[in-house]
C-alpha cells in the first residue's frame, strides 16, 4: 500500500569466533554464555524489544544457530518473531544486512551486537525516539578510556556527525560508537555497495560514513548515568555479570528479562506471562515473573 509504514526489523549479530574467551567458547557460542543470571543474548534482544521492535533476525555461525534456536525459539512465547540466518565466516558487521536481505528489504532496521549490554534510565525512550525517525540513521556516543579500541565519532551541537574513524591510533575524541545502530530502509543498498576494508571485512564504520557524507547521520550521547558494557574477554564478561548482580540484588528488579519486557510492552498478556512462569516450575526467575502480575 502506498504510504504504508513499514515495521522496524531488528538484527542481532551474534557471530564471531570468541577466541578472546577461549576455552569458554570451545563448545558454546559467546553470546550464549551467562551474564550473571541470563544468557548474554537476552540483553541485546530486550534492548530492542524495549525500543519497540517485534521482528528479529538473529545471525550467527552455522554451527551455533541450533544453539540459539533452542535458547530463543521462534519468539512467539514473548509475542515477537525471531528468524535465523547464518554468517559462514566473520566478514564484518555490515555484512549482516546482506545476510538478512530477504527479511529486511524495504524496512527500517536496527542492528545490535550480540555482546553489547545497555543499561540506564531513559535509554529505552531514547531508543524509541530513534525508531520514530525514518529518514537517515542514528548512532550513539559513549566516553571511553581506550578510544583506539572502538569506532570513534565527533559531532556538532545538533547531533550531525562530523567525523568517524575505526580504531584510530590517534583519536579525535574519546567518544566511542556502541554496537547499536538505527537505519532507514536505504541501509541494504548501502551495505551492498561497500568494499571490504584492509582487514577483509565490511565495516560498519564505512557504512555509517556513507550516511554521514549524505548528511543523514545523527549521533546522540548516551547519558552519563548509563552503562554500556560488553562481554568480549573473561575480564569484561565477569565485570558485566557483577554489574548485573549488584543492580539486581539491590533493587530486586531484573535487567534484560524478555518475559518482563514482553509483558510491559504489551506484546503478551498477564495470562501468557503466568503460563510462561509456570513452565519454569519453582525457580527464583519464575517467582519474579509471578510477582510482576500480582503487584
Ligand atoms: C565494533 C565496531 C566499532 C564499535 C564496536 C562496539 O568493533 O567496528 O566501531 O565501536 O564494535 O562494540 P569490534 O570490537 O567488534 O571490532
Amino acid at each position: 500500500m502506498p504510504g504504508e509504514k513499514k515495521s522496524w526489523k531488528g538484527i542481532i549479530l551474534a557471530g564471531g569466533s570468541g577466541t578472546r574467551l577461549y576455552p569458554l567458547t570451545v563448545a558454546v557460542n559467546k553470546q550464549l554464555l551467562p551474564v550473571y543470571d541470563k544468557p548474554m543474548v537476552y540483553y541485546p534482544l530486550t534492548t530492542l524489544m524495549l525500543a519497540g521492535i517485534r521482528e528479529f533476525v538473529l545471525i550467527s555461525s552455522p554451527q551455533a544457530l541450533p544453539q540459539f534456536q533452542s535458547c530463543l525459539g521462534d519468539g512467539s512465547q514473548w509475542g515477537i518473531r525471531i528468524d535465523y540466518a547464518a554468517q559462514p565466516a566473520p566478514e564484518g558487521i555490515a555484512q549482516a544486512f546482506i545476510i538478512a536481505e530477504k527479511f529486511i528489504v524495504g524496512h527500517p532496521t536496527a542492528l545490535i551486537l550480540g555482546d553489547n549490554l545497555f543499561y540506564g534510565t531513559g535509554l529505552s525512550s531514547q531508543f524509541q525516539r530513534a525508531i520514530g525517525r525514518r529518514d537517515g540513521a542514528t548512532i550513539f556516543a559513549y566516553p571511553v578510556q581506550q578510544p583506539e579500541a572502538f569506532g570513534i565519532v565527533t559531532f556538532d551541537g545538533e547531533g550531525a556527525v562530523l567525523s568517524l574513524e575505526e580504531k584510530p591510533q590517534k583519536a579525535r575524541s574519546n567518544l566511542a560508537v556502541p554496537g547499536l545502530y538505527f537505519y532507514d530502509a536505504d541501509v541494504l543498498e548501502i551495505a551492498k555497495a561497500l568494499k571490504p576494508s584492509p582487514r577483509g571485512e565490511l565495516e560498519i564504520t564505512d557504512l555509517n560514513r556513507v550516511y554521514m557524507e549524505r548528511g543523514k547521520l545523527r549521533a546522540e550521547m548516551l547519558g552519563r548515568g548509563s552503562a554500556w558494557l560488553d562481554g568480549g574477554t573473561p575480564g569484561t564478561l565477569f565485570e558485566a555479570s557483577q554489574f548485573v548482580m549488584v543492580m539486581e540484588q539491590r533493587t530486586g528488579l531484573k535487567i534484560a528479562c524478555p518475559e518482563e519486557a514482553a509483558y510491559r510492552m504489551e506484546f503478551i498478556s498477564a495470562n501468557a506471562l503466568l503460563a510462561l512462569s509456570r513452565q519454569m516450575r519453582n525457580g527464583e526467575y519464575a517467582s519474579y515473573l509471578q510477582k510482576m502480575i500480582t503487584s
